[in-house]
């Protein structure tokens, strides 16, 4: 279940008096040096349902991985089980460990909050809150008494997403008046302005007319040299354009369910052109979406 788009800003969210400041200050020494985040997935379900299983992706330091794969083979699944955004829904069981600076976060030590807090997260529909452009990107930053200068980092995030020229004369317009790719924009702003490692995409342009998703890769490709970046995408190009890993997912229907899992990931380039499973050839040839 996603954010409802359009909505007012949610009440629930949670004061930041839990702030782990391990997340902040712990340096990662299990890990490959390349690797930023490391996900393996052995079972997901919803309930009784088994979404994913079997499913090992390492997303590596400032580079974009892309998930790919025909719809509902668990991209979505799995991408939101690395910011425990699904912990929200009812009846989600994740087995296995997702590491990420010296701790696994499904540890019960760790607090949600401060994970979702290092590790953002964007969504399909632009989802800016019902507020001016300006506390839209403020509103994370208040939310976790941010001490600095409030206009400065809003102008930061603002120009990190692309979208200060194009808002600096109006920032206590309303977010919704701006356009759908500006919307997309602003919600990546307000990701950003909290400076958290890793930023989350689920299919953040399948909204988006054709020049509103270039200008939403350009970001992203300017925004791995900060930010480790993960992205769902639908649009195989879009994986080739954009990403330096991509991940393959299938459904297994062998057993009478429909279970997502990873079937190989690579450098883009190596997976598209020269991929080591039947299967992604035959994905990649367009046999079956
Ligand atoms: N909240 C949910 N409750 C129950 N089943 C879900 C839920 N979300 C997704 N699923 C199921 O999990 C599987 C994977 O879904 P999803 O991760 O959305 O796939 P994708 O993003 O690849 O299209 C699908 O069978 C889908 O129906
Ligand atoms: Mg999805």
């Amino acid at each position: 279940m996603e954010p409802t788009a359009k909505t007012t800003a949610p009440q629930t969210a949670d004061a930041c008096d839990c702030v782990s400041a391990c997340f902040l200050q712990s340096n990662d020494n299990t890990l490959p040096s390349d690797v930023a985040l490391d996900c393996q997935v052995e079972k997901i379900y919803y309930g009784d349902f088994l979404a994913v299983r079997d499913s090992y992706v390492p997303i590596r330091k400032n580079q974009i991985t892309g998930f790919i794969g025909p719809s509902g083979c668990g991209k979505s699944t799995v991408l939101k089980s690395i910011n425990r955004m699904n912990d929200l829904i009812r009846g989600f069981r994740f087995e296995g460990k997702v590491h990420f600076h010296g701790m696994d976060i499904y540890d019960k030590k760790i607090d949600p909050v401060s994970v979702r807090r290092n590790i953002g997260m964007v969504f399909q529909q632009p989802n800016p809150f019902a507020l001016s452009i300006y506390e839209n990107v403020a509103f994370g930053l208040r939310l976790n008494r941010y001490k600095g200068n409030m206009d400065e980092q809003v102008e930061k995030a603002l120009r990190s997403a692309a979208l200060w020229d194009e808002v600096k004369n109006k920032l206590k317009n309303n977010g919704l008046s701006l356009s759908g790719g500006q919307q997309q924009r602003l919600c990546i702003a307000r990701a950003i302005a909290t400076e958290p490692r890793v930023l989350l995409m689920d299919e953040p342009c399948s909204a988006l007319d054709p020049i509103a998703t270039r200008q939403i890769e350009e970001l992203m490709i300017q925004l791995k040299e900060r930010y480790t970046v993960a992205i769902v995408t639908h649009n195989m190009q879009q994986a080739v354009r954009v990403a330096d890993q991509t991940a393959f997912f299938a459904v297994d229907i062998s057993s009478g369910g429909r279970t997502g899992y990873l079937v190989e990931m690579s450098p883009t380039k190596q997976l598209f052109e020269n991929p080591q499973q039947k299967l992604t050839k035959e994905y990649l040839h367009g046999d079956f979406s």
